[in-house]
């Protein structure tokens, strides 16, 4: 792949960045303000395990223990979603790719729709804020939304802000041991995807440290230069 001029096509954006750095929080506002959209192959495996598909079953265990699905698993289910109509808006891609395998087939993918990728952006973050971030999230269960016991939290404790649902979820794999084979498996099979897309002259990267709507201000013009 390359970086190159993909005006004519719909845009497509990777958010990288290891578990908690904010990829699915900053996916859905990118969504709203970009009107392009989200597609995160941890959700898209969470609906097949509460469906009970073959992937989902073979799925479930792995997720549970904080190591990758397989590559073959992912992008079938992931080009499945690209195949769907409203991608071609544009989309960003949260949690794909993973592994070099994974970045190989979603290039693949692009070129047989004559699509490049327009930048992939990696979400900087220092491991030592991870287990935080992610032991206090919450999700409305009826609408998505994210939500953060102490960073994000709803303004009437246990409704969603959003739409008013009380129905409030916790994610199984949101635990500190889960936290610490999560994060492996991103050093050793995600991290290097930096490179990759660097090499390629698509990489941008973005402090994800600070408060939430800066990151989101920064990344939203990141998009903005990307998809001009
Ligand atoms: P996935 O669902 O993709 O989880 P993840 O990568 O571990 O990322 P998270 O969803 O935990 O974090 P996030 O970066 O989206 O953070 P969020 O915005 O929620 O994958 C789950 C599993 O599915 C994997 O372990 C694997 O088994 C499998 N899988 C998925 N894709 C795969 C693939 N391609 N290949 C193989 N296997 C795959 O934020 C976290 C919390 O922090 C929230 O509460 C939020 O409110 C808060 N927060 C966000 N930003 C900030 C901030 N700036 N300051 C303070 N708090 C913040």
């Amino acid at each position: 792949m390359d970086g190159t001029d993909t005006k004519a096509a719909a845009p497509v954006l990777i958010l990288l960045g290891p578990p908690g750095a904010g990829k699915g929080t900053q996916a859905r506002m990118l969504q709203e303000r970009h009107g392009l959209v989200q597609l995160s192959t941890g959700d898209l495996l969470r609906a097949a395990v509460t469906a009970g598909t073959e992937a989902g079953n073979r799925a479930r265990a792995v997720m549970d223990a904080g190591a990758l699905v397989s590559d073959e698993i992912v992008i079938a289910i992931l080009r499945d979603r690209l195949a769907e109509p409203d991608c071609a808006r544009g989309v960003i891609l949260d949690g794909f790719p993973r592994t070099p395998v994974q970045a190989e087939a979603l290039d693949a993918l692009l070129a047989d729709s004559g699509q490049r990728i327009n930048a992939a952006i990696s979400l900087d973050v220092e491991d030592s804020a991870m287990v935080d971030r992610i032991s206090g999230r919450f999700t409305c269960g009826a609408c998505g939304e994210g939500y953060h016991d102490t960073f994000k939290p709803t303004a009437k404790p246990g409704t969603c802000d959003k739409c008013g649902s009380t129905e409030i979820t916790r994610r199984s794999d949101d635990n500190a041991a889960t936290v610490a084979q999560r994060l492996q498996a991103y050093h050793a099979q995600t991290a290097p995807l930096i490179a990759y897309y660097e090499r390629a002259g698509a990489l941008a990267r973005v402090d994800a440290m600070g408060p939430i709507e800066e990151i989101a201000a920064e990344l939203s013009a990141t998009v903005t230069r990307a998809t001009a």
